[in-house]
Parts: structure tokens; sequence; C-alpha cells
């Protein structure tokens, strides 16, 4: 006998990840898996038959899925924030050896349960406004010791708290000082000693690269993706933040999971991302923190019919902003997502920039039962205003898990 628990959501207003109902729905649970989304006049009593009904209103959306992060750093970098406004250019500090090369002391220096203490005060800030997937990547190691320190922080989170954790090594975020002027030597650490090591203890889904003028080339981070094939993990790039190098198209060509940030994007790069269904992630938190003026081709990205996701970023130097909901709201001010854009963008889009798209992201028969219940009149709002919590129910694999 199947003994696993029924739950019913009735008379939702529901976006289900691509779409927005009209319809009052119904949303049947049973374990962990979605069973049926029906338009609620269309549910006959005899089908509610050993369901406990969780609630008759509502708005209903997926769990949300933050899939761009550097969550588990050690330190801050409020002081870079003071001289970036009076004036210091990021690229300038990273090349002085600050920048991400300050969060990497800050980080080498901190031990792995000092790492997850830091992190849990901005992860707990997401899980309460309805994530329930995040993206957790390394990058702030940049030694094969620290990047697995990185990564099994990462996998602590996914075990104690309830959220689920799509891990990322990002080895080829930075040049480590002791690797000055040996960057291809540092590029072969990464494809022949962390690639290896992060495959072989299955702490990583994929690879990152930062393709960037004070970070890889285009064939470094051709070298990275070729090694990650080798071991059976997916790829994905910081591509054309501040600079176009052609990082985005290369990355598609290789079968990129999604593309991020991209604000100087081309079109040949957008054509490459629609030829290989590669998603566009928009970090809308870096490109306002940084105060860039440079938006991302969004015109191009829909013409070409290119997924959209939004995410946090969230990480010390461009965006210590632990808000998806305030990302959204920023991807419709600052790119002129419409709010269905933007919802999608958190949702099946994100879901989709991690390869999960089969199973998470969407509300549907045989999706996992990773649900948000909302107390607004409409999905729109949750774009619109920023500030009072309106989340009532966050549901992670059919059980309510409030952000512990
Ligand atoms: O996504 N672009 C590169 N990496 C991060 C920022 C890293 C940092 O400044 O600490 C980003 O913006
Ligand atoms: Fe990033």
């Amino acid at each position: 006998m199947n003994m696993a628990s029924r739950q019913a959501w009735l008379g939702v207003r529901l976006f289900d990840g691509a779409m927005q109902h009209e319809e009052p729905m119904a949303v049947l649970v049973e374990g962990d898996t979605i069973r049926q989304v029906v338009q609620a006049q269309d549910l006959s009593e005899a089908a509610l038959e050993g369901y406990e009904i969780v609630a008759r209103q509502g708005v209903m959306t997926p769990g949300l899925i933050d899939c761009h992060t550097h969550v588990v750093y050690g330190g801050n970098r409020a002081a870079e924030f003071e001289a970036r406004l009076e004036g210091a250019d990021y690229k300038e500090i990273a090349r002085r050896g600050g920048g991400i090369l300050s969060t990497v002391r800050q980080t080498r220096a901190a031990s792995e349960e000092e790492l997850f203490a830091a992190a849990l005060p901005r992860l707990r800030a997401l899980m309460a406004e309805g994530v329930t997937t995040i993206e957790i990547k390394s990058g702030y190691g940049l030694d094969l010791e620290t990047e697995l320190k990185l990564l099994r922080v990462a996998r602590r989170v996914a075990e104690e708290l309830p959220i689920r954790v799509s891990p990322t090594l990002l080895g080829a975020h930075a040049l480590p000082p002791e690797y000055a002027g040996r960057s291809d030597d540092y590029i072969a650490l990464v494809c022949e000693e962390m690639i290896p090591a992060a495959a072989e203890a299955r702490l990583a889904d994929a690879v990152d690269v930062f393709c960037e003028s004070i970070a890889f080339s285009v064939a470094q981070c051709e070298r990275v993706f070729e090694a990650a094939a080798r071991h059976g993990l997916a790829i994905k790039g910081h591509t054309e933040q501040l600079s176009n190098l052609g990082g985005s198209a290369m990355a598609a060509r290789h079968g990129a999971l999604s593309v991020d940030h991209i604000e100087y994007l081309d079109e040949a790069g957008v054509a490459a991302m629609a030829a290989s269904g590669t998603v566009a992630t928009l970090l809308p938190g870096a490109f306002y923190f940084l105060r860039e003026t440079q938006r991302p081709p969004i015109a191009l990205l829909r013409q070409y019919g290119v997924p959209m996701a939004v995410a946090t970023d969230v990480n010390p130097g461009t965006s210590p902003l632990s808000s998806i909901l305030l990302m959204m709201n920023m991807a419709c001010t600052l790119f002129q997502l419409t709010p269905t854009e933007a919802l999608r963008g958190i949702t099946a889009n994100a879901a989709r920039a991690l390869g999960l798209g089969e199973r998470l992201g969407t509300i549907a028969p045989g999706m996992q039962a990773d649900l948000c219940l909302w107390d607004v009149e409409q999905p729109a709002e949750l774009a619109y205003a920023f500030g009072p919590a309106r989340l009532r129910q966050r549901v992670l694999a059919g059980e309510m898990r409030d952000a512990a």
C-alpha cells in the first residue's frame, strides 16, 4: 500500500513556471511529486478522496530557484564598496590584487565551520523568500584544497538545510597570486587537478569560468570546458560582463547550460546560444551594484527565443544582495523584463540553467512538489512590490519547510 501523504491546494491563482492560469486551479500532490494540475471547477469530490486540503486560496508558484550564487565566502568587501564610491574602478581594484583576491585571502583563512556559519544568514534570507533550490559556486579558494573546502560547505548546506543545492566548481575565477605571470599553468591545475578531484568526490555538478580581461581568455576557458566534458560535468560561464570577448558563443558551442551576466553580448553570441539552447542568466544585482550602464541585449534574446533566467549572484564584491525577489524587481526596472519573464527567470528557466528543468521549476504532473504559496492577489505583485513578507507556505518535496 502506498502510504505517501496526499495534499491538495484548491482554488489557487497559479503561475506554473511558464504562464499564469486565468481560472482558479487545483494542485494535487502525492508524497514528493505533483500528481494533478486541473481547473478547480473540474475537480470532482471523488478525486479528492484521501487528500488533505492544505489551502483554498492564494497565489501559487513553483519553489523559487536561485541559479547563480557565490553564497559561501569569507569576510566582506565593504571597504572596497567605499573605495568604489569614491571613484575606484572594479577592474582596477582587481588588477591591484584586491577584489576577488581579497575574498580569496579571507576564505583561505576561514574554517569550514566559519564559512558555513557566515553563509547561513544569507541562505536563510533566500529561503524565507521562497527559494527551494540554490546553485552554489566555489571560486574563492583558487587552490585545490580550498576549492574542495568550499564545495564541502555547499554539500553541508544541502545536508543540513531544507534546500536543494546544485554545486559548481569555479576554479577559473581569478589568477591566484602564487601563479602570477603563469596563467596557463594555473589553468592546467584547474583542468588536471581540481576538475578530476571535484568529479571524483562528486562535489560538483558543473564547472564555471570567468572569461574576462581581468580573469581568463576564451582559449583558456575552452580548455576548462574540455576538461569538464572529459569528467562528465556540465559547463557554464561568467561571460561578457565587462567587455565582449566572445566567451558566450564559445561556451554555447560547447553546450553550456547557461552564460551569465552578458551585458556586452552581441548578436553572434545570441545566435550561438539560440542554436545550443543555452540559457541567458541575467544578474541585475551585479549590474546595479557596479553601477553599470551597458544593459544585456534583452530585445535580441527575445527575438532569438533564448530563455532568460534571473539570479542573485550573491557575492561579496558585485552583489552582496541576498534577495531573489529584489532581483526580480530589478530585472523589470533595470532590464525591462515583464513580471512574467522575471517569474519564468526564477522558476522554469532557472531550473533549465541548472540542467534540472525536467524535475524542477514547473508545476505539472510528475514534477517535484517544490511549491510556494503567496499572500498576494496576482503573481505580478511579486515583481512589483518589495519588502513586506508575503510567503505563506514553502513546500520542498511535498513537505512544508520553513526557512530553518
Ligand atoms: O559574478 N564576475 C565574476 N565573479 C563575480 C564577482 C566576484 C567578486 O567580485 O567577488 C560575479 O560578479
Ligand atoms: Fe557570479
